[in-house]
């Protein structure tokens, strides 16, 4: 254990933990920010997913002591109810969910893929998503909110 300093949506705090501890766990327990969510915690549901410096990362395998001092943004820091994220508000209009429980990892990674693509081709958008999963099947319904994003 040992003091760590994480930035996270533009805030700094020193907390004392092992470096191997997943990043979603001290999101989520001690920033509470439940942006992100606990799915598969493998790295393969895309459920967990931040930005590490803008690039889109899977915190529940993320140990903290690999983030020490890089800028941290989860889905409260995208944007606010009253003042959303491009693609929070894309997402919304096209109710781009189900349940819900994967919209986190796909807003996420579509973000991340605008901040380095502005104009992504349909395939470049199907890429990105490819690995965060949704097990409702509202998979239409995300592609188009991705698309509305875009425009
Ligand atoms: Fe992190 Fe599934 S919970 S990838």
């Amino acid at each position: 254990m040992r003091p760590v300093t994480l930035c996270v949506n533009g805030s700094e705090q020193v907390l004392v933990l092992a470096d191997d501890t997943p990043l979603l766990f001290i999101l989520r327990n001690d920033f509470g920010l439940n942006g992100p969510k606990y799915g598969c915690g493998l790295g393969e549901c895309g459920a967990c997913t931040v930005l590490v410096d803008g690039v889109a990362a899977r915190a529940c395998c993320l140990p903290v002591g690999l983030v020490e001092g890089r800028e941290i943004t989860t889905l409260e820091g995208l944007g606010t109810a009253e003042n959303p994220h491009p693609v929070q508000a894309a997402f919304i209009a096209e109710e781009g969910a189900q349940c819900g429980y994967c919209l986190n990892g796909m807003i996420m990674t579509v973000a991340a893929l605008l901040a380095r693509d502005s104009q992504p081709s349909d395939n470049a958008i199907t890429e990105a998503l490819r690995y965060n999963l949704c097990r409702c099947g509202a998979h239409v319904e995300i592609l188009r909110a991705a698309k509305r994003a875009v425009q």
